[in-house]
């Protein structure tokens, strides 16, 4: 895992839309809001790329708002960001997205509902770390140990930037093989919760129906 983890880009300058051309590898997984795409570069990266300009709320526009401020901070708790960058709707990056879909089984069409491509939408996209475990799975931590860990993180999260996070179900945080904890996904607000706050918010953020996506073939 050390050896892989060597291959991370160290600097952090910033990128064009159009260098990320060149890193999209396949579809890896969507959620709700935004596409996950593996990197040509590492096995330990992910691509996530959302379109800012959908008009159901506006977490994405807020969500990534939030990674170009910080992507550059090193903020504890958080995912650590190799690259970010917004683009327009144009036909170079859309073919590449679509493109990166078409070459795997996956559901060509859920993966365009989720994107709504707009002609005058804007596109952001950073370029993380993978999870080595995603929710409350490491092999060699306890249940508590796990859920103290995520809690830290976003409480370390709340310190450094100033917004309180929620939103803190499994699917939206992972450890490194060390044990530490970090949170990929979340939506924030200006208050602030307690340590204490926030371990309840990991506890009831716990669905059985949770299902890895790190553990499929
Ligand atoms: N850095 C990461 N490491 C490992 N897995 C990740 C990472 N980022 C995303 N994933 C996987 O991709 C899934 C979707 O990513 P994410 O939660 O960011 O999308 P979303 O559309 O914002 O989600 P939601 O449906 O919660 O709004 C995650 O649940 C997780 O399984
Ligand atoms: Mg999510």
């Amino acid at each position: 895992m050390d050896s892989d983890r060597n291959q991370i880009p160290e600097d952090r300058k910033n990128p064009q839309w159009a260098d990320f051309l060149s890193w999209f590898n396949e579809y890896y997984t969507q959620g709700e809001h935004g596409v996950i795409y593996s990197d040509l570069r590492s096995p330990d990266i992910l691509i996530k790329v959302v379109n800012v300009d959908i008009t159901d709320g506006w977490s994405n526009a807020d969500q990534a708002d939030f990674f170009e401020d910080n992507w550059k901070r090193n903020v504890e708790g958080l995912v650590d960001v190799y690259s970010f960058a917004r683009s327009p709707v144009v036909s170079a990056i859309t073919n590449k997205l679509k493109g990166c879909v078409l070459t795997t089984s996956a559901d060509y069409q859920s993966v365009m509902n989720v994107f709504e491509l707009g002609d005058k939408d804007e596109l952001a996209m950073w370029a993380m770390e993978k999870a080595d475990y995603v929710g409350l799975t490491h092999p060699n931590m306890s249940k508590k140990e796990m859920v103290n860990a995520v809690a830290e993180a976003a409480y370390n999260i709340q310190i450094q930037t100033g917004y309180g996070i929620f939103d803190l179900k499994e699917q939206n945080y992972g450890f490194r093989e060390d044990g530490s904890a970090f949170i990929f996904d979340f939506n924030y607000q200006d208050d602030g919760f307690t340590l204490e706050e926030y371990r309840e918010k990991v506890r009831n953020g716990v669905t059985r129906r949770f299902i890895n996506p790190t553990r499929q073939g």
